[in-house]
């Protein structure tokens, strides 16, 4: 098929790679020029492992193109839209500028017969309205709601072989979900399984999903903040009661929270969808989600301070770790970053590291000083704070990187060390919502 993908972000770009992969003739639109010529180069703009070799391949298939003019968008019959869905200065709100001008620069290529599929997050009733945008300047034209849920990290794998696809398609029609499966043939030949509903549904099932995991999170988070106050241990409870099926381990990992450009700008954008359609009694629970949340960071501030003999002033502090997430150099809304920048603003002098996150925390916090590995942030340092989960942090061996520092006192701020391994070494070791030995 002939596919155009709009907005050659994150989102975009693994999806126009991964569709060309799946056989697809696909043209990416990104009115970056720069970014459009950098990923016609084969240059990806981002840190996402597995991209660069999906997007070699799908290039030297000759079957991905891209062009910073919507015009290239013509005559696919197939066009995703991926452009970003920030949170609006100063409100909660989703801004949706980018997916209005992007439709609405689509529907002045756009013919009849071809479909039009969202990807983007939207506030619940976004389709319906850009539905009749579509169909009153392109009578015949059609437009489904196709959430995405891929991982940063992951988004290759995820994208290929997602865990389930959602389509949110006009009700008595059956022309938008034919071509959604003539896109995904090889994805719906797995047996994946698909939930087709209406365009409210599919919207929500994303914003509702990813609410579930900040939910996820902040409750054992929460678990930690009482843990702290009861000396008992957070990471045997989230073990524990994470052995009831029901419950399940995954995203129970306490420590300092959810960052990224989707899990806290996500659960902002629905609590201001929900006031805006009289429900937001609904949605209160995710102020206290987004709190907790917040208070994470505050807290690992203060254990600093604690550790550190009642003082930041003039100590030196090694970060390692500024992603929002280990394997992604995502710095958006990220708690590592968050907690490094306040260290410094109150007084410590902080080096921070990342394997891939150094460069876009740099042009966005150049007070802040920077090495290229653990061993050299943490030259001399009272303090040793883990942020960001990076396998390269977490396989440490503590009695080498001991020899580098002054004081040896590590922070875990995601309870990711083996901590028994750290004290054997002569670490003091502190986490959030973990005992500690005094
Ligand atoms: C999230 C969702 O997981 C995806 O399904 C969704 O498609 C995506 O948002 C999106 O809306 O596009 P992502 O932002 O890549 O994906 O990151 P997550 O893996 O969800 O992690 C989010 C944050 O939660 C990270 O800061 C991570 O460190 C933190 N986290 C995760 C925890 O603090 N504890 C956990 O147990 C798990």
């Amino acid at each position: 098929m002939r596919i155009s993908v709009i907005g050659c972000g994150y989102l975009g770009a693994v999806h126009a790679a991964s569709m060309a992969e799946l056989g697809h003739e696909v043209v990416g639109v990104e009115v970056d020029e720069r970014k459009a010529e950098l990923l016609a180069a084969g240059k990806t703009p981002f840190y996402e492992p597995g991209f660069d070799e999906l997007l070699a391949r799908s290039l030297a298939s000759g079957r991905l193109t891209f062009s910073s003019q919507m015009s290239a968008a013509a005559g696919a019959q197939v066009h995703f839209v991926c452009v970003g869905t920030p949170q609006k200065r100063g409100e909660y709100a989703a801004d949706l500028r980018f997916v209005e001008g992007a439709v609405a620069s689509l529907v002045e290529v756009l013919q009849p017969g071809e479909l039009v599929v969202g990807k983007s997050t939207v506030p619940v009733g976004t389709a319906a309205r850009l539905a009749e945008v579509v169909m009153e300047k392109v009578p015949g034209a059609l437009l489904a709601w196709n959430p995405e849920f891929l991982r940063e990290g992951y988004a290759v794998q995820d994208t290929l072989h997602p865990d389930r696809l959602v389509y949110g398609v006009p009700a008595g029609d059956t022309r938008a979900e034919a071509l959604l499966d003539e896109v995904y043939a090889t994805i719906v030949a797995a047996a994946t399984p698909k939930v087709v509903t209406d365009y409210a549904t599919a919207e929500m099932v994303k914003t509702a999903a990813n609410s579930f995991l900040a939910t996820k999170i902040s409750f054992i988070n929460a678990m930690a903040e009482l843990c702290e106050a009861t000396g008992a241990d957070v990471k045997q409870l989230a073990d524990a009661i994470g052995h009831d099926d029901r419950i399940g381990r995954k995203f129970l990992n306490a420590g300092l929270g959810f960052g990224g450009g989707c899990l806290p700008k996500d659960i902002r954008a629905f609590m201001a969808r929900a006031g805006e359609l009289g429900a937001d009694q609904a949605l209160t629970f995710l102020r206290e989600v987004d709190n907790i949340n917040m208070r994470r960071r505050i807290r690992m501030v203060e254990l600093a301070r604690e550790v550190l003999d009642g003082s930041l002033l003039g100590k030196r502090i090694a970060v390692l770790g500024a992603a929002f997430k280990p394997e992604s150099d995502d710095i958006r809304d990220s708690p590592a970053l968050n907690v490094a920048a306040q260290l410094q603003l109150q007084g410590a002098t902080v080096v921070v590291t990342d394997p891939a996150a150094v460069e876009n925390c740099k042009a966005q916090w150049p007070q802040l000083d920077y090495a290229d590995s653990a061993e050299e942030a943490a030259r001399g340092a009272d303090a040793v704070l883990l942020l960001t989960e990076w396998k390269q942090f977490r396989s440490l061996d503590p009695a080498e990187f001991g020899k580098v520092v002054k004081q040896k006192r590590v922070l875990d701020g995601r309870n990711a060390l083996d901590r028994d391994a750290w004290e054997a070494a002569g670490w003091s070791y502190r986490a959030l919502g973990r005992r500690h030995a005094g």
